[in-house]
């Protein structure tokens, strides 16, 4: 009984940290460090077999320009993202922020500046919540391989690596997310201590919501790469690459490799329609500077989200996967609205076959103008529409439902009724 109770009030209590990440659906994720000096990935270091001390060389070179941060924040901002998670330390193991765990960070050698203090800065200016990644794998400290090996310096690399954690959690004030990775090489979280670790990590920051790499479930589920829902109907995040090379540093890529303003509207909509979150890449450049492709699209993702944010943000109270057998666009879904982003405008009408449920209002964002219909149990039409696609920014409308109840579609496999 205790037992139960007890795990009512985790329930909760994440239910309370997590209510504005529920609604916040887009985020931006800044993969910044030495390796974009080289322009060929995050990886580089492994992927070359470039040895450390060879590596380490880029910390003297780094020279990120001032407000690089501030001009992140701003574009996210400006996009309709409401966090940033930012790369406090990567696998390269070089640390972004002042640390008292090595003197291998950006405040003592190379820039002499604390990244990660500008960082939260910025983003507090802006009104977005804060994320820090920390990779807890670690291919520059000397036990970072070893101590799946020796006991003696798997003792000395968790002590780093909570001593790192408890620095992040301790002096940059409220920390929203904590966005662990790749916990390589030790294969459980006993050998992590990731209890003890994120027992830490919530009482420096009793509302920072944890995500799940630290080999222990935590708060949400990250798929990487592809936006579906996390097993067990658990909350999710689906972090993504925006360039096509599955790059997350930066490493230039031609115009065409980016995703289209289109396809960015297109991960949005699928992870509303799932109930999740989308985390996008940005990877700067060395100096800081955003990637124009990168900068432009995101413009235009805000522009469309300012004027058809409300099938976006918000709770989504029903996490169904609606089917996408449409050839002219696919669903969202709140409570009893579903709204149907179009993507090939169909000119005047639109018939929608199978719609169950009782349609009372349809409309068009962003005007709220009212689309006249007629709906049968086969099929609902919609008429008298505009016979071009309304959204000029990039030709997704979306056309509002309004449902009596929870509406659905359900096409089955065949023409004859179900
Ligand atoms: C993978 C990659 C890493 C990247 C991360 C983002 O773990 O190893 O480079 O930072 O995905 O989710």
């Amino acid at each position: 009984m205790a037992k139960s109770r007890r795990k009512a009030e985790v329930e909760r209590d994440r239910a309370r940290r997590m209510n504005w990440w529920r609604r916040a659906r887009f985020g931006m994720f800044v993969h910044w460090g030495l390796y974009s000096q080289l322009e060929r990935g995050e990886w580089v270091m492994h992927r070359e077999g470039i040895p450390p001390h060879e590596y380490g060389k880029l910390a003297s070179t780094w020279q990120p320009r001032p407000d690089a941060a501030r001009d992140w924040a701003r574009l996210a901002k400006a996009a309709g993202m409401k966090y940033m998670v930012l790369t406090t330390k990567h696998h390269d193991g070089f640390c972004l922020w002042d640390t008292q765990q090595t003197d291998y960070n950006a405040a003592r050698s190379g820039p002499g500046r604390d990244l990660v203090r500008e960082y939260v800065e910025a983003c507090r200016r802006c009104g977005l919540k804060v994320g820090f990644y920390y990779s807890l794998m670690d291919w520059h400290h000397p036990d970072g391989w070893r101590c799946a090996r020796s006991e003696s310096a798997r003792r000395r690399f968790v002590d780093f690596t909570h001593g790192c954690v408890r620095e992040l959690c301790s002096n940059y004030g409220k920390l929203d997310v904590l966005w662990y990775d790749v916990p390589a090489p030790l294969d459980t979280a006993a050998l992590w201590e990731s209890e003890k670790m994120n027992r830490m990590v919530r009482r420096l920051q009793p509302d920072v919501i944890i995500n799940d790499r630290s080999r222990m479930p935590q708060d949400f589920g990250t798929p990487e790469e592809s936006i579906r829902a996390a097993a067990g109907g658990r909350a999710w995040e689906a972090c993504v690459t925006y360039n096509g090379a599955g790059v997350w540093g930066y490493q230039p890529a031609p115009p065409e490799d980016w995703c289209s303003v289109r396809a960015v509207l297109g991960m949005l909509r699928k992870a509303t329609a799932g109930g999740g979150n989308l985390l996008l890449n940005i990877g700067p450049r060395a100096d800081g500077s955003v990637p124009e492709e990168a900068a432009q699209r995101l413009l235009a993702v805000g522009k469309w989200l300012r004027k058809n944010g409300e099938a976006v943000y918000g709770d989504v109270t029903q996490a169904d996967w609606w089917t996408t057998a449409m050839h002219s666009g696919a669903w969202t879904q709140k409570g009893r609205t579903a709204d149907f982003w179009c993507t090939a405008w169909p000119g005047r009408e639109l018939a929608i076959g199978k719609v169950h449920g009782t349609v009372e209002r349809a409309s068009l964002l962003p005007t709220g103008r009212t689309v006249e219909f007629e709906q049968t149990r086969e099929r609902l039409v919609l008429r008298n529409l505009p016979a071009r696609c309304p959204d000029r920014t990039a030709g997704v409308a979306v056309i509002k439902l309004e449902g009596k109840s929870k509406l659905s579609q359900r096409m089955g496999v065949g023409w004859t009724l179900a």
